[in-house]
């Protein structure tokens, strides 16, 4: 695209969680092969690994994480500290940088492309009068929750009453107050108090990870709402050349792909609730035993901070249990998710409803089994559920005959097989996405970066 001309510097800034991370490196991949140089600015905690990365550039800048924050996991913490503490240190950061770009590359930053949840770096940038540009990894619907629960506030609704918790949130198509992420929230100012920060948007405009078609009305919604460009290009993962983009936490085992192809077409549940929801040891058990009883074959992600002792755990199930997973599971600690979802042998998903695992799930055709925990996860579960019908919004009880129902309801009964064809018209929906109005909205993300830059 731009050859022979100048190389316009893109910097691209993550937070250090995972279902961030990946997403953002994806979108710095694509960007790259439009011609932009790319500069990746992180934390030294979860910092990616540059040797999976040869073609961008990695700055790393102090993050003012103590010990206890990172060995504590709470992402709201760490975030709230990010933004706090690290607006010197990241402006001094790139001053060096910009300067060194300047005298050795001939280079300038055209533009800075920050995730929502820092939103520090909207100050930043202005102070050092570079355009910047917003980039959202969960769905646009979510986005427009946080807008909603801010007018909730300001009209009298909070606290949300439970007897209400089925009503429609005004304004907002289909949600529920239940599926709100404010709802039964333990500090709802804290929350309310973050998110009015992340509500500012800058004025070039927004990035979505997500499809036009999927999300038409709330993309339509946010744009009356903000007159700003709205970008919405996804899935990433689909767009993005990502044969060496492996953005892992964890060692994939790849034995479970030679397990899966042993088993019949559609005939195994993958279950998987991401990087950060996880059952508690007491769960997990009735997890195996509804699994076991539902007679289905299941590939079961257990991340190691689930429980001490995997191995110790499985012996410790009854006879029959244990008999069961041997037969017709198989456990591993992190997969090949994208490979996984799209091998021939999975016919369903039990997912938190993570918005990667949700996209990566549509496209791949497969239906979910939805057990929201947190955060944008009840948003999803409701667009799953009852805008594109591809999810199976159950109890979320965590007892094994509920799960053996729900688990069969999936991937057994004719409502799940419905579900399994639908799955399949949306995910050739999505992929004509990539050639369409995603890749117009790339094109509009790219010319708008130029043309900041004349
Ligand atoms: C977090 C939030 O929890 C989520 O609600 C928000 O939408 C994004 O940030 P996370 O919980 O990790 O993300 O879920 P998700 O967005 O689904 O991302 C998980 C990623 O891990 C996916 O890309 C998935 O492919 C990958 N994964 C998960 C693996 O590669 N292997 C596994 O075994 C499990």
């Amino acid at each position: 695209l731009m050859e022979n001309q100048i190389r316009h510097h893109l910097v691209l800034i993550p937070p250090p969680f995972h279902g961030h991370l990946t997403p953002m490196l994806q979108l710095a991949s694509i960007l790259h092969s439009k011609g932009f140089s790319i500069t990746i600015a992180h934390t030294y905690f979860n910092s990616p690994n540059p040797s999976n990365y040869p073609n961008f550039n990695f700055l790393p800048y102090f993050d003012g994480l103590s010990n206890t924050q990172i060995t504590s996991k709470n992402f709201i913490d760490i975030t709230s500290t990010l933004n706090t503490k690290c607006v010197s240190p990241l402006k001094e950061t790139l001053v060096h940088y910009i300067a060194k770009l300047a005298n050795e590359k001939h280079e300038k930053i055209a533009c800075i492309i920050y995730d929502g949840l820092l939103h520090f770096i909207d100050s930043v940038a202005k102070e050092l009068k570079i355009p910047s540009i917003v980039f959202r990894t969960t769905s646009a619907t979510n986005f427009l929750t946080y807008h909603a629960c801010a007018q909730l506030q300001s009209k009298g609704y909070l606290p949300l009453q439970d007897s209400k918790s089925c009503d429609l949130v005004p304004e907002l198509d289909l949600l529920r107050f239940k599926d709100l992420p404010i709802f039964n929230l333990p500090n709802p100012d804290d929350f309310l108090q973050n998110s009015a920060k992340t509500l500012s948007i800058t004025p070039f405009g927004v990035i979505f990870n997500t499809v036009d078609s999927l999300e038409d009305s709330s993309l339509n919604q946010l744009q009356q709402l903000y007159k700003v460009n709205i970008f919405p290009i996804g899935p990433l993962h689909m767009i993005a050349d990502d044969s060496n983009n492996s953005q892992s936490i964890l060692r994939e085992n790849h034995n479970c792909i030679s397990w899966l192809n042993n088993k019949a077409r559609k005939s195994v549940l993958y279950v998987s609730l991401g990087s950060i929801a996880s059952w508690e040891e007491k769960e997990l058990t009735e997890v195996a035993c509804g699994l076991a009883n539902s007679k289905q074959n299941f590939l079961w992600v257990i991340r190691p901070e689930t429980v001490k002792d995997v191995s110790a755990w499985l012996q410790s199930l009854s006879e029959d249990v244990k008999v069961g997973i041997a037969e017709r599971g198989c456990v591993v600690k992190w997969a090949p998710q994208g490979e996984v979802l799209a091998h021939e042998a999975v016919g369903g998903f039990w997912s938190h409803c993570g918005w990667n695992s949700t996209l990566e799930s549509l496209c791949e055709g497969v239906p979910i089994i939805c057990q929201p925990s947190f955060g944008d996860q009840r948003v999803n579960t409701r667009l799953l559920s009852h805008v594109w019908k591809v999810g199976l919004e159950w109890c979320n009880v965590i007892l094994r005959d509920e799960i053996e129902r729900v688990v069969r309801r999936l991937m057994v009964n004719q409502e799940g097989e419905e579900m399994r064809q639908r799955a399949s018209e949306l995910k050739h929906e999505i992929r004509l996405a990539v050639n369409g109005s995603s890749c117009d909205a790339l094109d509009g993300l790219v010319k708008c970066i130029l043309s900041v830059n004349v």
